[in-house]
């Protein structure tokens, strides 16, 4: 064998080595090692169009399979092909909970989901964060009567009086009152009387999701930067954002000049002249001697209307379809309304907290049809490893179920049965703080958990509850078409929510 065939084979087999070395180098940093079952669909259609629709399914079998048993499971992460998320069991909440945002992050998790780099989107904002937090909930027994007034003058608008049945879409008036309401709170009553504003706010979440669904459907990760410039979705998110800023100048000016004035200064006990998110962001700002921008303030009270708005809506929309498929139930929930409105017709916050067959009814509701089956998302920013020795390779997308639980017969009796008093009984035997529906423990994650835990949590069981004592007690309702029921919820791989389309008819009483 000639000496250049020997060196010729070395030089092929150490080139080989080098590729060979390569190619692992590649696997070990850039595929996630994840220690555990992967989950999938084993009919033979595990395609990806597959987990739009049938993901709530593949969720039941993990829980049967893995979570009841204490195990976590990895399966197809949606939006990410490259990194599978990570679905735990409930033993992990607290060291989740607990865990530092630089290691465990909801932030970093939404800018994932929400591809917030390449739609213009909206970042989470400690301010915005804060105003709800601390403000709107320290102020919220002064807000509770304005929000009452809020609310009336939004169904007024909508629904006009009349001697007939009226077709009327749910979705669009909950999706108006809640919008007004929300502003009226977070943004003052210019806005809150301003439809564009309203418009604007309640579009938003839907906007941000539709350019970030958009951008990844239609743009190569390399050229995403770029979507800004030539994407409509991603144009329309933009848009919004400087027109929310736009229409939010004028408030601002109007309230800096009186700041400057001592005109809003609040003395001790009195209620302030202005009393609502633009102010306490401003008062938050000038305390740190930070100037305030439009352009700033839009991006907190954006941030906050994607909190607030649509859940909201979703949530409010599926109780009236309980509401109207359940009408043998509507009679005890009038009368507990009547008794309440007999000791206090203004409807305080403590009137509103006495409602305690409503408030039961909302939390049957979301037991059975969810909105959203997934809570406490966090996406892994460093490699992160669990107490237990579960590892997270940086990037991994965490999660723990909602829906499901909520159907199992060992955490909830005939679990199927739409049982309206089923936490009124279990305030009336156990904790009465514990089973309401704005309260948070391990077993109740609809509003999440731990430190972002909803901030608005107190603030919308308010609003949902005046919202739904208007329209019962003035208003007739009932689905179009004799023998309907509840439409099926519409899926999108983890997002649930009720038929927005479905129209009901209403008289007025
Ligand atoms: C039924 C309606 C609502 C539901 C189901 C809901 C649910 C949630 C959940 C699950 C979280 C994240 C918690 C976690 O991951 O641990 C959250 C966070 C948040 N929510 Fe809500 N929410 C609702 C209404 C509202 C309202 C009305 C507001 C504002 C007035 C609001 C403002 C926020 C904010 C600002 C955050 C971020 C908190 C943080 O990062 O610390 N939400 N919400
Ligand atoms: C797999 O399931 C999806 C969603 O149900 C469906 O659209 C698709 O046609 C199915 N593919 C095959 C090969 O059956
Ligand atoms: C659903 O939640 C998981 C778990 O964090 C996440 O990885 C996935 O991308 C989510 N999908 C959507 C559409 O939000």
């Amino acid at each position: 064998m000639a000496f250049t065939d020997v060196s010729m084979l070395a030089i092929a087999g150490a080139a080989a080595a080098a590729v060979a070395l390569v190619l692992l180098y590649r696997r070990l940093v850039s595929q996630p090692k994840l220690n555990l079952p992967y989950l999938r669909f084993e009919d033979g259609n595990d395609s990806r169009e597959r987990y739009v629709t049938d993901t709530p399914a593949l969720l039941q079998i993990g829980y049967e399979k893995y979570l009841k048993h204490g195990q976590a499971f990895a399966m197809r992460n949606y939006v990410d092909d490259h990194h599978p998320q990570v679905i735990l069991p409930i033993r992990y909440l607290k060291e989740v909970r607990n865990a530092p945002e630089s290691k465990l992050s909801f932030p970093y998790y939404s800018e994932q989901i929400f591809s917030l780099k390449d739609t213009g989107g909206l970042f989470h904002t400690p301010e915005g964060t804060q105003m709800v937090r601390v403000d709107l909930n320290r102020h919220l027994n002064a807000l509770t009567p304005r929000m009452h007034e809020e609310a009336i003058a939004a169904f007024e608008k909508l629904l006009p009086p009349g001697k007939d049945w009226v077709p009327v879409s749910p979705y669009a008036i909950f999706s108006y009152a809640i919008g007004r309401v929300t502003a009226l709170a977070l943004a003052g009553p210019e806005l809150a009387h301003n439809d564009e504003w309203i418009g604007l706010t309640a579009k938003i979440t839907v906007d941000i999701m539709q350019a970030a669904q958009g951008v990844r459907a239609k743009w190569h990760p390399y050229t995403r930067w770029a979507a800004r410039w030539f994407f409509e979705p991603v144009k329309v998110v933009l848009a919004s954002k400087k027109r929310a800023a736009e229409l939010l100048k004028p408030v601002l000016e109007k309230r800096q000049a009186a700041l400057k004035e001592g005109a809003s200064r609040r003395e001790k006990g009195s209620t302030p002249i202005f009393n609502d998110g633009v102010q306490w962001l401003l008062e938050t700002y000038e305390a740190k001697g930070r100037k305030l921008t439009p352009e700033e303030l839009a991006h907190h009270e954006l941030f906050a209307a994607i909190g607030a708005i649509q859940s909201s809506v979703a949530t409010t929309v599926g109780v009236l379809f309980d509401l109207l498929d359940h009408p043998e139930y509507l009679g005890e929930i009038l009368a507990e309304i009547e008794q309440v409105k007999n000791d206090a017709p203004d409807l305080p916050r403590q009137a509103l907290n006495k409602l305690w067959k409503l408030d039961s009814f909302l939390k049957e509701s979301q037991r059975l049809h969810a909105v959203g089956q997934v809570r406490l998302n966090r996406a892994a920013v460093v490699p992160y490893t669990f107490k237990d020795g579960l590892h997270l390779p940086a990037g991994t997308q965490i999660s723990f179920l909602l829906q499901v639980p909520n159907l199992d017969p060992d955490l909830f009796p005939e679990p199927q049965k739409f049982n309206p008093w089923r936490f009124l009984h279990k305030r009336q035997q156990g904790d009465a703080d514990k089973n309401h529906f704005a309260s948070v423990s391990d077993d109740n994650i609809f509003f999440g958990n731990g430190a972002h835990s909803c901030p608005g949590r107190f603030f919308v069981t308010d609003e949902i509850k005046l919202l739904l004592v208007h329209l019962l007690t003035r208003y007739s309702f009932k689905y179009a078409t004799e023998g309907e029921k509840r439409p099926a919820d519409i899926i999108h791989d983890n997002a649930s929510y009720p038929n927005i389309m479905t129209q009901v008819l209403y008289q007025k009483k």
